[in-house]
Order: C-alpha cells, then sequence, then structure tokens
C-alpha cells in the first residue's frame, strides 16, 4: 500500500467555490482519501513542514501563507497505484507562471489543479509529499489530529 499527504492550502480552504470544485475533482479523480483534519498551523508547526526549505528566497513568505488561515490535511491511500505521483501529476508544476504558457492550449478540465486555481508559486493551492520518506516526515506534524473519513465530500463543504 501506498500513501501521500495532500494538503489544501489557505487560499483553497477559504475560498467555498474552489473548495468545493477542488473536492469534487479529487473524488472523480479516483483518490481515497483515508484520514484528514482541518487545522490551522503554529508558525513552528509550518516550519516543521517545509524545514527542507530553510534560507530560500520565499521561506518566510510560505511560512507566512501557511499560517493565515486554516489547511486540510488528507491522507490519500491506494493498494494499486503510485499515489505519490498521481497526486503530483494532478497538483501539478510549483512555479505557476513558467508553465502557464504550456498548458495555454489546454482545455480547462484537463488542466493540473495548480494551473486552473493557484495565485501565485507560494499561493498555490495544495500541496503533495515527493517520496515515502517526506510523507512519512510530513505526517507527524498532523498525526494527532487525523481522523478516519467516512464521507469524504463532506471535507470539503
Ligand atoms: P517545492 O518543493 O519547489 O514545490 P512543491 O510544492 O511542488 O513540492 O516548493 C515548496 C513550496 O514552496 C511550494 O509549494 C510553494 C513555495 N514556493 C514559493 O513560494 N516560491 C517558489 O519559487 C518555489 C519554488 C516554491
Amino acid at each position: 500500500m501506498n500513501r501521500t499527504l495532500a494538503i489544501l492550502k489557505p487560499d483553497a480552504v477559504s475560498h467555498p467555490v474552489v473548495l468545493k470544485m477542488v473536492g469534487d475533482i479529487i473524488m472523480k479523480s479516483g483518490f481515497n482519501i483515508s484520514r484528514a483534519c482541518r487545522i490551522r498551523l503554529t508558525k513552528s508547526q509550518a516550519e516543521q513542514l517545509y524545514s527542507v526549505h530553510v534560507g530560500k528566497f520565499f521561506y518566510d513568505r510560505l511560512v507566512t501563507f501557511m499560517t493565515s488561515g486554516p489547511v486540510l490535511a488528507m491522507e490519500l491511500q491506494s493498494d494499486k497505484n503510485d499515489v505519490i505521483t498521481e497526486w503530483r501529476n494532478l497538483l501539478g508544476p510549483s512555479k505557476l507562471y513558467a508553465n502557464f504558457i504550456k498548458y495555454s492550449s489546454t482545455s480547462f478540465e484537463s488542466k493540473p489543479l495548480r494551473i486552473r486555481f493557484a495565485a501565485s508559486d507560494t499561493r498555490n493551492l495544495a500541496h503533495g509529499s515527493d517520496s515515502p520518506a517526506e510523507f512519512l516526515r510530513e505526517i507527524a506534524v498532523f498525526e494527532p489530529l487525523m481522523k478516519s473519513v467516512n464521507d469524504s465530500y463532506k471535507l470539503f463543504e
């Protein structure tokens, strides 16, 4: 079985229409959400989550943004598929404007989530672990709060 951590960031969670649309896309794409929690990260939790980026030009901006409102953290799970890669493919690139042109002739429904909904390289809608080791490191931030999910659609209301 493989797992990943998907986080809908404050820009997604604070916008009810975007949250609902992204939730519908996640469900229609066949992802299985095993556990989830909604939480407003403290500065130290955001720093723990993004410790690999300490010292980078965007680090302070990223921590400020990630603590600006609640996030929705979801554990995605699959028996058959490489869920880390599948989620990151749906998410799309982190460098928004550099990739915008690449998708200019792709229909809206076929564009990755960030190309569809993200506002900037920092306010970029969602996160996905990039390896099993990173998943284990990142899920530790949310572990005490994670709860089993019965009705996935309710998460996005
Ligand atoms: P990164 O690990 O490069 O991207 P991803 O989220 O796709 O794994 O960067 C982590 C986060 O850092 C990214 O989601 C948003 C922020 N970030 C910026 O704010 N500006 C940037 O130029 C980059 C590269 C990242």
